[in-house]
């Protein structure tokens, strides 16, 4: 039997501690499979005393993540701290000049800084894996990076954030509040550390920035993403949305277009017979269309300690069964020096159907005056009607909601602007993009 491998964790929060807990209680399975021990020689974290459920006094324990990468006994430094800057960053470069391979979960480390820690990573001869950063426990990066070699993909959208599509679910099904969503979801151990994050939009597009790069081969580009989060979207909105038979999800989407390439994260209606509208809680789905293979689906687990431990154990044991001289995976699909520039297609081309909720005064002629808005820019309506009065509203205000057939955003921007400075608008209008996935 080879040596074994032995593995330092710096994080041990909701992941972390599930990772130490699993890699002991499947010591023996996990050396049967790789053919080699794999044991936890040293850990990191914050608090070396706080209750995590796992035994650490046997394990080396450094108070410093970039110390443990620089000396400690190990030849995987697993890093599940979290944040696009130091201490990951630095402790991740210093595991890798040092030779060591590395695994992370940390999405906003590679959005950042993914194309260089790759290029470092080939440089070294040594193995940067980070499954658990997109879509949890889907193995979406080994997906895209091995098996759909060879194909061209066009698109590749899906729901990357568990807490986001917890909190959709919940208020739609239960009708609870956002705000209590949210702490429930904290409690679960779904959300990130600060959940703005998770609800703001950025955690899908830190995920979508890497899916975009191994699905294009293009360098990274976190900052070129349209971004809307959900923070914005009312229980009246998810309630209308049913009522026509959609359902809001937080949708990241990156597709070749004539012009570039189109990111874009935000909340999105779908069709609630659509495979995507059933993906409830904290699962996320990845769909993939490629020329070869044509549409792939993968659905699964997206948050929570176990789903991304398993992810990070999947990692853990591809580096265990990979043998010295042996011919490297790159990170990111192909060798970092061989990624394209990243060109950005224009947001405003984006075509699809329009929700546009509008809350109005109640007076002759108001909807006239939005069918006419709508018709000077050639938006065609699928449905205009007035919801039924809600609670909290006076006799003296409506609440209209428009649904459109297929158009642009820019017609549809410079409809609702226009109606904007038209004196009969309560509060800011509410534009909900409808998408209709192919097989999705
Ligand atoms: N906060 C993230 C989510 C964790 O809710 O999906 C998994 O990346």
């Amino acid at each position: 039997m080879a040596d074994a491998l032995k593995i330092g964790i710096a994080g041990l929060g909701t992941v972390g501690a599930s990772l130490f807990r699993i890699l002991g209680e499947r010591h023996n399975m996990l050396a049967v499979a790789c053919g080699r021990d794999i044991r936890v020689t040293a850990v990191s974290a914050r608090n070396r005393s706080a209750d995590r459920g796992v035994d650490i006094t046997a394990t080396a324990w450094f108070d410093n993540a970039v110390t443990m990468a620089a000396e400690a006994d190990i030849d995987v430094f697993v890093e599940l701290m979290g944040g696009a800057g130091d201490p990951a960053y630095t402790a991740v470069k210093t595991a890798l000049n040092r030779g060591l391979h590395v695994v992370t979960a940390n999405k906003a480390l590679l959005a950042k800084h993914g194309v260089e820690l790759a290029a470092l990573a080939e440089e070294k001869g040594v193995i940067l894996n980070f499954e658990a950063a997109v879509a949890g426990g889907i193995p979406v990066i080994k997906a895209l990076r091995e098996s759909l070699t060879g194909n061209t993909v066009s698109r590749v959208y899906g729901i990357m954030n568990g807490t986001c599509n917890y909190i959709l679910t919940r208020m739609e099904k239960e009708g609870l509040s956002f705000e209590a969503c949210l702490k429930e979801a904290q409690r679960l151990g779904y959300a990130e550390a600060d959940p703005a994050f998770d609800i703001e939009g950025n955690d899908t597009a830190h995920k979508l920035s890497i899916l975009t790069t191994l699905a294009f081969g293009t360098k990274i580009a976190a900052d070129d993403i349209y971004l809307e989060g959900i923070t914005n979207i009312s229980l009246e909105d998810i309630l209308a949305a049913r009522d026509l038979g959609y359902r809001i999800k937080l949708l990241g989407v990156a597709q070749k277009t004539a012009s570039g390439i189109e990111q874009r994260v935000h909340p999105t209606m779908v069709p609630q017979d659509s495979v995507i509208a059933q993906v409830d809680g904290v699962t996320n789905a990845v769909a993939i269309e490629s020329d070869v293979l044509g549409e792939l689906l993968m659905v699964g687990p997206g948050a929570g300690g176990n789903a991304t431990a398993s992810a990070v154990m999947g990692d853990i044991a591809d580096i265990a069964k990979s043998r010295p001289g042996s011919q490297l995976v790159p990170s990111l699909g192909r060798p970092a020096t061989m990624l394209d520039a990243y060109i950005r297609g224009e947001m405003q081309s984006h075509e699809g159907g329009y929700f546009i909720r509008l809350t109005v005064e109640d007076r002759a002629g108001v909807f006239a005056s939005i069918a006419t808005r709508m018709a000077e820019n050639a938006i065609s309506l699928e449905s205009i009607v007035q919801r039924p009065q809600a609670a909290t509203q006076g006799d003296d205000r409506k609440t209209i909601i428009l649904v459109t057939h297929a158009t642009t955003e820019s017609s549809v921007r410079k409809a609702v602007d226009t109606i904007e400075t038209e004196g009969y608008l309560i509060g800011k209008p509410q534009v909900i993009r409808i998408e209709r996935p192919k097989a999705a």
